[in-house]
Parts: structure tokens; C-alpha cells; sequence
């Protein structure tokens, strides 16, 4: 459903009004549109320590417009160079308190020059794998200051932090190629880990070209748009909702070139019948069905109780058990589990479903160690506010207050949630596993 409230605040009345009376302002943000090719459509800023030369390497295939601090070719000075679209700062160096400086020198005056929905990024290292514990400490610091900056930035800006892990280096590609563009445009605030993973992207244009892709809950909302955008990286995708959805199915399943399976992952008989549709194996596996039935606590039914952590929790474990055990999950498989920013910061009236998304972000801790051997990574996508028929259905108050309580003081589209599953079913993420990536805007709820 659209968001009133953003066409009237970037209206020429209401832009005056929202301003004179300090209402939010939120801005239309920026986001990928069908046919664009580079990552970076302006100015990319990289500074910092030995990670840039890193970046430097593929820099040229992100964007054509590459700067730096005082070197002297494409040197970058406040005021006076362009707008940014993108900066990369490594704080991997950092070591001490004292060298904490340098995060307020960096960015500082490019704060004032930052074009609309601009991206940022830091690099750091993860604190836990560091033995000395003042560098540890600095790196850790890093979070605190990113997570706060992404609060200060205006215009659409997000801004994220990335561990850089051993032998990581030759992910960061992948992962600025998605953190720097507009695929990431309604996730701020985030700390991601990255680790080693020897399966490359061959083509960046269809980068899920020959893999095997199945979506439940695929009929509409969030599910359809994952199946569309899965579908546009090259994967072959596999349709799957329930037998009462399959006309919508069916209609999506024709414009994408897809298959079908019509089927409730909660049947008795669901693992077997999944198994037999799936003879040539899977390589995406993405459990976005999902279903809410609110009620506070003292009046939770037990038919709403089950009804939920049957279909949310329940049945993405028994699928994922079964195709495993079957050998239909290939090995480097990418398994992405729909969770909810509720399962993070609980929401009331939702004990049930906060518990069944809870459940599956540990679900990809607990699996993805177990999962590494075969290369297969596990994560968790946790949306906030996204405009689908889900959230249509909230009261008008509680509607406005979760789309305005974020950095980006709006609602997300079912496509911001799609391209984090994309980037996640890629080859190379598997450098990300036992992870919760929030797609909130940075919403005031939860960590
Ligand atoms: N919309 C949001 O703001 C939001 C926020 C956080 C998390 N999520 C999660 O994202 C996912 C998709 O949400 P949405 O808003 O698109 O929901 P939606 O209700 O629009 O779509 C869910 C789909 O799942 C299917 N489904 C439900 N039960 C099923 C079953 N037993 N077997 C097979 N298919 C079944 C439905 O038929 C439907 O097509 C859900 O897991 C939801 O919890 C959504």
C-alpha cells in the first residue's frame, strides 16, 4: 500500500510545512532499477588503512568516478569535489583509543557532501578474533560509532559496518557491490560479518545464473518479490504456496518462467512431496511463508499458538532437516530464513510469532557451524515495517508509528527484503553464515 505521508512531505507544499513545524521528513529513497549495471552511479570516497588497496582492485568495476584524501590524481576535497555517493573507510587499523581520531577526521567533512541516499560502509576487524584486548576494544568501538552516525544521516543515507574475517578480503566485492547500491537502500545500522568462502560469482550481471532456487510463500508480497528478483539474477526459480494461492501462483509463475508446487509446508507428508518435485537438487532454499495470529497472552488461543509456530518455525525446520538428509540441498547451498525484527525486540500481542522468529535466527546460528563443512550457509533476514498486505491490516496508529520509527522514517518495500535474500543466495555469501541481517531502516526496535 503506498505511504501518503512521503508523497505529501516531498511536495513542494508539504516539504515546507513538514520542515516549519520539525514533522519527519522522510525522502524517496533510491533503489535499483531493471537494466542498471554499476553498483555506484557518482563519486565513491575510499580512505583508511591497508584494506583500500583491497577495494582499489575492483573499485574501477563499482563506479568510474573513484576518490581519494590527497593523493594526487583523484583527490577529493570537501566543498569543492563532487557530491558522494558511496564511501568506503577502512578502520581495520585501528588499534587504540587514541586512533579512534581518525573516524572523526574521515568523515566529518564529508558529512556536508553526501549526495542523496548515499552509502556508506566501514571495515573493520572482528573483535572476538583479536587476542589484544585494547584493539579488540577499539574495533568494538567501531559499532557504537556506526551504528550512531547511520542515526545522523539525512537525505536517504545508510551506512553499515563490515568485519572483514581472515582470508575475506576476496568477498568484499560481493558485499560492497550490494552495501554500496541502491539493492541495500532501506538497511542502515548493520554490523555483518564476513568470513573466507571459496565459491566465486562468475558473472556479476546474473549472479545466481544455474543455481536452483525454491520460495515458499511465494504467491505474493515479500515471497513474490523474492521469487522476481531471485529470477533476475539468473536463478531458476521454484514457486511454492499454498493449493488455495495457486491462481496467483500460477499468473507469477508464467511471467517469471517458473514451476510450481502447490502445497501447505505444514502437510503431513510435505518433506516427501518437496523431495519429489525437487529431483535435480536445490541450491537457494528461502523460507519466507509465514503467517501472524495476534493476540496478547492472556488471550492467546491454542489454535493460534500452534497455527503460527507450526508454518513459521516448525515446518522451515522439517523441510530444511529433510532436504538435507534427502542430499536435495546441494552442498554451497545459501538457506535464507524470514524472521522478523519482532523476533529480535518482541512486540506485544506477538509472543507467539516473536517466539517462532526468534527461533529461526537461532535456528541459523546453531545450524550454520554444522553447516559449514559442506559449504552451505545459513542466515536470517529480519524485515521491519514492509508495505504488504500483512502490515495493510495493522490499526491506522500502530501502521504510522512502525513506518515513521526508523532512520529512514518510512515503511520498506517487499523488494528492499528480496534483494538481501538475493545477495545472501549468491555464490560468494557464503563469506556470511549464522547471521541476522536486519532490512528495517534502522528502526528504533530492538538491538
Ligand atoms: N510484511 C512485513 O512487514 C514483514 C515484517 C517482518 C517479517 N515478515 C515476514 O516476511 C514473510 C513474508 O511476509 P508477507 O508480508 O509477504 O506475508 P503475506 O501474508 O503477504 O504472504 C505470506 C505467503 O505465505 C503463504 N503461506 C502461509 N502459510 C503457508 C503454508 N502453510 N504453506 C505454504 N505457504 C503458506 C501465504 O499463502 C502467502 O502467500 C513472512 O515470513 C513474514 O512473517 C514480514
Amino acid at each position: 500500500m503506498s505511504d501518503r505521508y512521503i508523497d505529501f512531505a516531498n511536495s513542494s507544499l508539504g516539504h515546507r510545512l513538514v520542515a516549519a513545524i520539525g514533522l519527519p521528513s522522510p525522502v524517496r529513497l533510491e533503489r535499483w532499477q531493471a537494466g542498471r549495471l554499476r553498483p555506484v552511479e557518482g563519486a565513491l570516497l575510499l580512505g583508511g588503512g591497508a584494506l583500500v588497496s583491497k577495494v582499489q582492485a575492483f573499485a574501477n568495476r563499482l563506479t568510474d568516478a573513484i576518490y581519494t584524501y590527497g593523493t594526487e590524481t583523484s583527490t577529493w576535497i570537501p566543498g569543492h569535489g563532487p557530491k558522494l555517493k558511496a564511501v568506503v573507510f577502512d578502520a581495520s587499523d585501528l588499534q587504540h583509543t587514541d586512533q579512534l581520531k581518525q573516524l572523526r577526521e574521515f568523515f566529518q567533512p564529508l558529512l556536508k557532501n553526501l549526495d542523496n541516499s548515499a552509502h556508506l560502509v566501514i571495515l573493520g576487524r572482528a573483535p572476538e578474533n583479536l587476542s589484544d584486548p585494547f584493539a579488540a576494544s577499539a574495533q568494538r568501538a567501531l559499532e557504537g560509532f556506526s551504528r550512531s552516525l547511520a542515526k545522523e544521516l539525512r537525505n536517504g543515507g545508510v551506512l553499515q559496518l563490515l568485519y572483514v574475517g581472515d582470508g575475506a578480503e576476496d568477498q568484499l566485492e560481493g558485499a560492497l557491490r550490494f552495501f554500496l547500491s541502491p539493492k541495500s537502500a532501506y538497511i542502515s545500522g548493520q554490523v555483518i560479518r564476513l568470513e573466507a568462502c571459496t565459491t566465486p560469482v562468475e558473472d556479476w550481471t546474473r549472479p545466481l545464473a544455474g543455481r536452483k532456487a525454491l520460495v515458499t510463500g511465494a504467491a505474493r508480497g515479500i515471497g513474490a518479490s523474492i521469487a522476481e528478483t531471485l529470477a533476475r539474477d539468473g536463478a531458476e526459480v521454484i514457486l511454492l504456496d499454498v493449493p488455495q494461492a495457486k491462481a496467483d501462483l500460477d499468473a507469477l509463475a508464467a511471467r517469471l518462467g517458473a514451476r510450481t508446487v502447490a502445497l501447505d509446508i505444514c502437510a503431513e507428508d510435505a518433506g516427501n512431496q518437496l523431495i519429489e518435485h525437487l529431483p535435480e537438487g536445490l541450491d537457494i532454499l528461502v523460507h519466507n511463508a509465514g503467517i501472524t495470529r495476534d493476540k496478547t497472552l492472556a488471550n492467546m488461543t491454542p489454535e493460534y499458538w500452534d497455527a503460527v509456530l507450526a508454518v513459521n518455525l516448525n515446518a522451515p525446520q522439517v523441510l530444511t532437516q529433510a532436504l538435507l538428509d534427502s542430499g536435495t540441498l546441494h552442498d554451497n547451498a545459501r538457506v535464507v530464513l524470514l524472521a522478523s525484527i519482532s523476533g529480535i525486540a518482541g512486540n506485544r500481542g506477538q509472543t507467539n510469532y516473536a517466539a517462532s522468529k526468534a527461533g529461526l535466527i537461532g535456528l541459523a546460528q546453531a545450524w550454520a557451524p554444522l553447516l559449514k563443512e559442506r559449504g552451505i550457509s545459513i542466515n536470517a533476514v529480519a524485515p521491519g515495517f514492509i508495505e504488504t498486505q500483512m502490515t495493510a491490516h495493522i490499526p491506522f496508529a500502530l501502521r504510522e508509528a512502525g513506518r515513521r520509527m526508523s532512520s529512514l522514517g518510512q515503511g520498506g518495500l517487499p523488494q528492499d527484503v528480496a534483494e538481501a535474500v538475493a545477495w545472501l543466495g549468491q555464490p560468494g555469501s557464503g563469506a556470511v553464515s549464522g547471521q541476522a541481517l536486519r532490512v528495517c531502516g534502522q528502526s528504533l526496535l530492538g538491538a
